[in-house]
């Protein structure tokens, strides 16, 4: 066996509409798009949704729409990918490293409360591994101190939290489409809101300052009228090359259809696995999965013999990873403040296992064997 700890669930349904985006010739940002766009805000009954290339790129926008005052501080956790850092970096804004709740991994409105001081400006919740923050409690929190709310939902996809779309608690939602996400597009993000106001500029800011819909404009190159300006754009914003295109957007609106088909079979795994597990000593499930309620990107165990396991799994061919080193123990992120001993206690056991929804039966029960066997021996 050979198994891989995440996986594209991609074929035939992304494969059309790819070739209908390459049969009219336009693959870059255009009218697909916009589509995949028109759908998500359908998903999501929100607003205002953007596409771009990564949800790094939406966290970067997310912060810059506020215009904070360089120097200001963001309380972001500790236990998460590098990119919801180092858009408060790219900000030239200072990151506050928040330490885990012990029981979720995510981060903990206890020691949010006590790193929060006047220089904050906003907080990014993190739904880590898919389990929600608390956003019922977070927001009010963060609207008496006057913070703004961004969510990272690069880990959740679809999922309602207290009768509310996750990503739309917040100010604004960040979505990752990379390849190992609960869909992708083989990489790119959307972001979201509430307030059109909010993003006004983000699709300029997303294709180089240029807020222009090229596509519906292309038929006017070669249209006889009287309009010799129909090249004409002005910038009014500095601009990134963020943008999603027809491709990656062809690929998402056939992913959004299957997400609820593959995020059903995910927490299908989820449940083989606590089932698995559930009689071990020294292999316990990393959270308090809710598989029927929320969806997970990732599936982890916390290990009492973490790298003989991870060396066991590896010679039996089931690959596993460790998400994550906690940023603050990371060089890049050392000189910020980030005293989280949660984190650094649960880095030292998490280990990570396959979870992706072309993941077999068999593959799962074997993974499962495995993990009893390995405690057996111990
Ligand atoms: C929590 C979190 N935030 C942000 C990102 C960045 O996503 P992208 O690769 O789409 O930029 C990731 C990617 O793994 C992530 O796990």
């Amino acid at each position: 066996m050979n198994i891989r700890l995440f996986k594209p669930s991609v074929g035939e349904e992304e494969l059309t509409n790819i070739k209908d985006a390459f049969e009219r010739s336009w693959i870059g940002l255009g009218p697909k798009v916009n589509e995949f766009e028109e759908e998500w805000k359908k998903f999501l009954s929100c607003d205002t949704a953007i596409g771009l290339n990564s949800a790094t790129a939406a966290l970067h926008l997310a912060l810059k729409v506020f215009g904070f005052p360089e120097g200001k501080k963001v309380l972001v956790p500790s236990l998460t990918f590098s990119s919801t850092a180092s858009a408060i970096l790219y900000n030239r804004l200072i990151p506050v490293f928040v330490d885990s709740d012990p029981v979720t991994l995510g981060m903990s409105l206890e020691d949010l409360n006590n790193k929060y001081d006047k220089d904050c400006v906003a907080v990014i919740s993190v739904h880590y591994a898919g389990h929600p923050v608390p956003m019922d409690k977070l927001v009010p929190w963060a609207n008496e101190r006057n913070l703004k709310v961004i969510e990272d939902c690069a880990h959740t996809t679809g999922a309602n939290y207290k009768g509310r779309p996750l990503g739309t608690w917040g100010d604004i939602g960040c979505y990752s489409f990379e390849e190992k996400k609960l869909m992708t597009t083989g990489d790119g993000g959307m972001i979201v809101s509430n307030d059109p106001e909010l993003l006004k500029d983000v699709k300029a800011m997303r294709w180089v300052g240029i807020d222009k819909d090229n596509w519906k404009t292309a038929k006017e190159y070669t249209n006889a009228n009287k309009d010799a300006m129909h090249w004409y754009y002005e910038l009014n914003v500095l601009g990134y090359k963020y943008n999603m295109n027809d491709l990656a957007a062809s690929i998402g609106l056939a992913q959004l259809k299957k997400l609820p088909a593959m995020n059903k079979r995910r927490g299908e795994i989820i449940n083989m696995y606590m089932d698995g597990i559930s009689k071990l000593k020294s292999i316990k499930p990393l959270l308090p999965y809710e598989p029927d309620k929320y969806v997970y990107q990732m599936f982890g165990v916390r290990a009492e013999n973490k790298e003989d396991l991870i060396l066991y799994l590896k010679s039996k061919g089931i690959a596993t990873g460790c998400h994550y080193t906690p940023l603050h123990m990371q060089p890049l992120f050392k000189e910020y403040q980030g005293n989280c001993p949660v984190a650094e206690k649960e880095y030292y056991k998490m280990i990570t296992l396959p979870l992706h929804a072309d993941l077999t039966d068999e593959e799962v029960e074997y993974i499962v064997e495995h993990l009893n066997e390995f405690e057996k021996d111990q």
